[in-house]
């Protein structure tokens, strides 16, 4: 893909689809219609090869979000419902046997992704689904969130720093999820670092998940610019379903 002229999927009223951070589990429109538009995206990420078919089931993902809804303490996120849809239904076709999550917060993006394979919503069997938040009391809340819907331990939250993590990753990696917002002078743009560090064990056709691909696009740029560029990554695709964004890479 030519770095000048990124791949986008839009859905056109991805700036007026707005949450309030605080009320997570607020549906912000028709089911039929959030289920309409994630489809649409799924099609499109067939149609680049990124992933093999769109199906995913319905009602396993109704029974993650209950789950969550019930059992997370979430202080604030900006993970709309069409995203949390969308993580879910990736990561339920993709099916990553080891997936790393950096910058995980109070776990809230973190089961969005994992929930396809730990939990009430799990439709494949995992070996390692790993969520790493520098913050220790965050950290431990989001280890207390995931316990209440997986007591396997096949999902499971290490307080360190992602970059440490991502260096250290050993043996395949199926699946990047990048959220974390760095320290001052990074920000963002520690994306980069991280999966530059973990690069080496990434599979062939593994995807990498950034979110912020929208709001942070700055910050982000030269991350962007790495993972659109085809001597890198294969596809790069920025979604821009809401207005925070997820940009869908692969391997
Ligand atoms: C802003 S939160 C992500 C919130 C998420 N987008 C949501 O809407 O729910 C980013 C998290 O990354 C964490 N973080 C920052 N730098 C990190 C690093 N180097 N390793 C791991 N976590 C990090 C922060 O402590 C913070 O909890």
């Amino acid at each position: 893909m030519d770095a000048a002229m990124p791949d986008e999927i839009i859905v056109p009223d991805w700036e007026s689809y707005r949450m309030d951070f605080q009320h997570p589990h607020v549906q912000l429109e028709a089911p039929e219609r959030e289920v309409a538009i994630v489809d649409a995206v799924l099609r499109e990420l067939v149609v680049r090869g990124i992933l093999p078919h769109t199906r995913y089931d319905h009602d396993r993902f109704l029974h993650h979000r209950d789950a969550v809804a019930r059992d997370f303490e979430i202080p604030w996120t900006a993970i709309t419902p069409r995203q949390q849809r969308l993580m879910y239904a990736i990561n339920a076709i993709a099916r990553p046997r080891r997936m790393l999550a950096a910058g995980v917060f109070c776990g809230f993006t973190f089961i969005s992704n994992a929930g396809a394979g730990v939990g009430p919503g799990s439709c494949y069997e995992a070996e390692a689904l790993v969520g790493v938040e520098i913050r220790p009391e965050e950290a431990e809340r989001a280890e207390r969130n995931v316990r209440r819907i997986d007591p396997t331990g096949v999902a499971r939250i290490v307080a360190a720093d992602a970059v440490d993590v991502a260096a250290e990753w050993a043996g395949d990696l199926d699946l990047l999820y990048l959220d974390a917002d760095g320290d001052a002078a990074r920000g963002k743009a520690i994306y980069l670092d991280i999966l530059r560090a973990c690069e080496r064990s990434l599979v062939s056709g593994g995807l990498v998940l950034a979110h912020n691909s929208v709001n942070c696009a700055e910050r982000l740029a030269p991350y962007l610019d790495w993972v659109r560029d085809s001597a890198n990554m294969r596809a790069s695709v920025n979604v821009i379903i809401d207005d925070q964004g997820l940009e869908v890479s692969q391997r």
